[in-house]
């Protein structure tokens, strides 16, 4: 048997959670109108509601935020964090965000007004909702066109998210001046945090140069994206992560980013260009009424410093093999114990397929959310609903819109957690599998009108 590799990282610091009994989790969920996202923090045993925000930091951030440069305009982190970027991605100018979806505001509106066409249109492998609702907000609409292997979540492929190339060559030629931007999105949140492959990035690319669109990166998860491109490319077996992370954002015009996953900090973003000066200023332009000064963005001088920092420890070899290691770890468990999962597991999360564990359960009555409620009553494990529930109505027909997936995802935060809460949230699903016939689906009590994932009140029907 191969020798299991330990986390490359001693605890020196610890924050003690608590398990709750079964029938204080029963009445937490019912105050809690059957929502996750409703529950206190403090009556969660492990949480896995995201990877955003959620890791920890490591003790040289923490000796960067006492650098902290708190001056308004001009501060010494803002010059380091920029420089970082420039190193790290090749890009020229940097505007700091709060968080990712603070790039995506002060952003969009601008490449919807130097589209020429009447009714822009903004095309991803998938984007994340907070990206689509920013689309929508710039009055331009928001189309995916991800590679139909990600579909089939039991069948193992490389690259499931890649763009479907030939429907992106098709749709490209039928929207025509259209076309605002293309947004990669790496690793594909949406699809499982599947990798898209150098390959495919470098195709989109190309197509997008020959038409003159422009080419986002949503860059989220790309330390986790570069290493599974060594992992499963021959091409480049040998390479070094920082020459990878390279190679596609040279593929790219511009980048926004969460930097809440990546770039291993709990609150901050960025949005970045290569060499598209009169479009940073455009953007800087909006950032100051919507962020803050441009050299700040909604963030502190010593958030700023903990991110240059977490940029480039983010890339780190032992670091990204454990991370991703204990990911898939998680999932052979549970493949193991007869769960059905995407496969294979992505870069930040398991993601298990409810539409197979609860057959029973139609999507209107959101079987992965129900999963996840089950899963919180089994064991304190806090997961979210990827699928109907989120996906929402259209707001035109305010018919239910039909979802690709239901699935539930267990989101790993990185260096939080040990290989042994890994032990206790496989035992816990496995658990609540022998039961899954006697689920129930779930119904509004309160729906509110958009997102409505984040604040509704359900109960078991
Ligand atoms: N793009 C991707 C691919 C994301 O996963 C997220 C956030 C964002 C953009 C928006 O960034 O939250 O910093 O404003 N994803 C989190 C998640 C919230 O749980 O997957 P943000």
């Amino acid at each position: 048997m191969a020798r299991r590799i330990p986390e490359p990282f001693r605890i020196k610091m610890v924050e003690t959670i608590r398990q709750t009994t079964a029938e204080d989790r029963r009445q937490a969920l019912q105050q809690a109108g059957w929502n996750p996202f409703l529950l206190k923090a403090e009556d969660v045993y492990i949480d896995l509601l995201t990877d955003s925000g959620t890791g920890a930091m490591s003790d040289r951030q923490w000796a960067g935020l006492m650098m902290g440069d708190e001056a308004y305009a001009g501060s010494r982190n803002f010059h380091h964090l920029a420089d970082t970027v420039r190193e790290v991605f090749g890009y020229a100018h940097t505007i700091p965000t709060h968080q990712g979806r603070g790039a995506e505001q002060i952003l969009f509106p601008e490449l919807v007004k130097r589209c020429r066409g009447q009714r822009p249109v903004f095309l991803s492998n998938y984007h994340f909702d907070t990206t689509k609702a920013h689309v929508e907000l710039a009055d331009a609409r928001a189309v995916n066109a991800l590679t139909p292997q990600a579909l089939d979540t039991g069948t193992a492929y490389d690259w499931k998210g890649d763009f479907d190339l030939p429907r992106l060559r098709e749709i490209v030629a039928a929207e025509g001046d259209n076309v605002a931007a293309v947004i990669i999105t790496i690793t594909c949140n949406s699809a499982g945090g599947q990798p898209v492959s150098m390959g495919n990035i470098r195709a989109v690319s190309e197509l997008a140069r020959a038409h003159g669109i422009p080419v986002v990166i949503d860059a989220a998860r790309f330390a986790e994206n570069a290493w599974f491109i060594r992992q499963r490319d021959p091409a480049y077996a040998g390479a070094s992560i920082a020459s990878i992370v390279r190679e596609m954002f040279d593929c790219g015009d511009m980048f926004t980013m969460s930097a809440k996953k990546d770039g291993l900090v709990n609150i901050g973003g960025l949005c970045c260009f290569k060499d598209d000066e009169a479009l940073f200023r455009a953007v800087q332009v909006n950032c100051v009424p919507m962020e803050g000064f441009v050299t700040y963005g909604g963030l502190a001088g010593r958030d700023m410093e903990a991110l240059a920092i977490g940029l480039k420890e983010g890339l780190d070899d032992a670091f990204l093999s454990y991370r991703i290691g204990q990911v898939a770890y998680l999932g052979e468990r549970l493949r193991e114990g007869g769960v059905p999962i995407q496969t294979p597991t992505g870069g930040h999360a398991v993601f298990v397929d409810a539409r197979l564990l609860l057959p029973h359960i139609p999507a209107e009555q959101f079987p992965a959310h129900a999963l996840a409620c089950e899963l919180y009553l089994e064991g304190g494990v806090r997961a979210v609903e990827i699928g109907s529930l989120l996906l929402g109505r259209n707001p035109q027909t305010g018919k239910q819109e039909p979802s690709p997936f239901e699935l539930m995802r267990l989101t790993i935060p990185r260096r939080v957690y040990t290989n042994d809460h890994m032990d206790y949230i496989a035992d816990c699903l496995i658990e609540v599998k022998k039961r899954a016939g006697a689920v129930r689906g779930l119904t509004f009590e309160y729906e509110p009108p958009i997102l409505r994932h984040f604040m509704a009140r359900l109960r078991p029907v």
